[in-house]
């Protein structure tokens, strides 16, 4: 994929966590992801590791992807991560590979939406979870983040609830569950992924 003309996080990223501070997983993630698992999670979008950092412990192991060298820097230096460096939109893991995945306020920064989405769910193993956790734009005060974005020339998309609830529906073995009202500002994506892809029932003739 080729490369965005310019890093915008790559400034941010030695302040990232400190102006983000307190920002640990809110019960409501935490029980979405349904932890402890033994798989692997995959933090995508997940720049300094921030939010994946404090699930270490109640997963097998947490990769972070991210398409920024500066922030996985810093997710380096948390340890026990192990940041890669990548696009949402081709994820170099096999199909499967991941128990749980988390894309927290990194949706909207995505370049290709509909091959971020496919991506992710093709590296979502059967019977997993893929939490996502977004800015509602419908939220006046995200609005005015989405308008600073755009002059900051980011190139953000944000999407609706419904939008994104359709576009990660759409995939297949998807049951999507989304809430608007547990955080004020967030939209929290539940999807499961059918233990068995559909079609492929054992015993069917
Ligand atoms: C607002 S930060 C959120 C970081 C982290 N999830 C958190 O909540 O602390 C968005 C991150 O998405 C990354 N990003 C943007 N487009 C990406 C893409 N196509 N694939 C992977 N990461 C991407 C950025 O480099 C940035 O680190």
């Amino acid at each position: 994929m080729a490369r965005p003309w310019f890093d915008h996080f790559r400034f941010a990223a030695p302040f990232y966590d400190r102006v983000l501070a307190g920002g640990e997983p809110a019960a409501t993630v935490l029980d979405a992801l349904a932890l402890p698992v033994d798989g692997w999670l995959l933090d995508a979008g997940g720049g300094t590791g921030r939010v994946s950092a404090r699930l270490l412990g109640r997963v097998g192991g947490v990769v972070v992807i991210d398409a920024s060298g500066a922030m996985l820097r810093q997710a380096q230096a948390k340890g026990g991560l192990h940041p890669t460096l990548g696009y949402t939109e081709a994820l170099p893991f096999p199909a499967g590979a991941f128990a749980r995945i988390l894309v927290v306020d990194a949706f909207h920064h995505f370049y290709r939406h509909a091959e971020a989405a496919s991506e992710l769910w093709r590296v979502l193993a059967p019977g997993g979870r893929l939490v996502i956790l977004e800015p509602n734009i419908a939220r006046w005060p995200v609005r005015l983040v989405a308008l600073g974005e755009k002059l900051l020339l980011m190139r953000s998309r944000f999407y609706s609830a419904a939008a994104l609830e359709a576009l990660i529906g759409g995939q297949a073995g998807a049951q999507v569950r989304v809430d608007t009202t547990s955080a004020p500002y967030y939209i929290m994506l539940v999807a499961s992924k059918a233990a068995q892809p559909a079609g492929s029932e054992a015993g069917r003739s």
